[in-house]
C-alpha cells in the first residue's frame, strides 16, 4: 500500500487525481495545501489533510516522513518550489517525485516559438532533472474537462504530439506513477489527446 503525499492538494488536476486514488487504489494519501479549511470534509482513515507551505522546508520534512512518493502539483514559483522539495526529499529519504509541469519547456511543440512565460516549469523541471531522485516529470497539453482517459506520451527529445489532454488523463497517470516505483523513472513525458 503506497503512502502519497500530494503537495498543492486542492489543484484543478490534484482534486481529480484524488477522487481516483480513493476509488481505485488502496494508497493512503496526505494532502498537503495553504488552506487546510477547504479539503477537511475529505479526512478519514485514509486520508490526512496538512496545513502548508511549499516553500517552508521545515513544514515539508514534517509531512514527508513516513511518505513513499511525493505529488507535486503547484503553480507560482516553481523553481524556488522543485529546490524545496528536492531538499526536503534528501532530508527525509524520499526517492519518488511526480512533478506536474507544461508542454512546450524545451520548446518542443512544433510551429511554437519558447515563451518565457514558461520559465519557472522549465526551471523547476532543471532542478528536478539535475537531482538524483526517481523522478517523474509531466508535460501536459492545455487541459480539458472531458470525462475519458485518453492520451498518448512522448519522450524527450520528440516533438510533442497534439494540443489538448483531459484533466482525467493527466490524473490517470499520476496515480500509476504514484503505484507502479518503476514507471517512467528519470523521464520528462508529453501527454496529449491522439489526433
Ligand atoms: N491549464 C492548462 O491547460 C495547463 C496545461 C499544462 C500545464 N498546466 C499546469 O499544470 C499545473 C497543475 O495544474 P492545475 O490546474 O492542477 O493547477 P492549479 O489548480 O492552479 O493548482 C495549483 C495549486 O498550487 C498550490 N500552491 C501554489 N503555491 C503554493 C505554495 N506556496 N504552497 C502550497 N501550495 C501552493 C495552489 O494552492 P492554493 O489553492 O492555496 O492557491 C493550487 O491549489 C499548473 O502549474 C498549471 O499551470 C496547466
Amino acid at each position: 500500500m503506497q503512502k502519497v503525499l500530494i503537495l498543492g492538494a486542492n489543484g484543478g488536476i490534484a482534486r481529480v487525481a484524488i477522487d481516483l486514488f480513493l476509488r481505485q487504489t488502496d494508497a493512503q494519501l496526505t494532502l498537503y495545501l495553504r488552506n487546510a479549511r477547504r479539503l477537511k470534509h475529505l479526512e478519514s482513515d485514509r486520508v490526512k489533510v496538512m496545513e502548508g507551505n511549499v516553500l517552508n522546508l521545515d513544514e515539508l520534512k514534517e509531512a514527508m516522513t513516513q511518505q513513499d512518493v511525493v505529488y507535486a502539483n503547484l503553480a507560482g514559483p516553481l523553481k524556488q518550489m522543485a529546490e524545496t522539495i528536492v531538499d526536503a526529499m534528501h532530508a527525509t529519504g524520499l526517492r519518488r517525485l511526480i512533478f506536474i509541469s507544461s508542454m512546450g519547456i524545451y520548446g518542443e511543440v512544433p510551429g511554437e516559438e519558447y515563451r518565457s512565460i514558461l520559465d519557472p516549469y522549465r526551471d523547476a523541471a532543471a532542478v528536478i532533472e539535475a537531482s538524483d531522485l526517481d523522478y517523474t516529470i509531466l508535460r501536459p497539453a492545455w487541459f480539458t474537462n472531458a470525462d475519458e482517459v485518453d492520451f498518448e506520451t512522448t519522450t524527450k527529445g520528440e516533438p510533442f504530439k497534439g494540443s489538448i489532454v483531459s484533466r482525467k488523463s493527466v490524473a490517470d497517470l499520476v496515480v500509476k506513477l504514484a503505484l507502479d516505483p518503476h514507471l517512467k523513472v528519470r523521464q520528462s513525458v508529453g501527454m496529449n489527446k491522439p489526433e
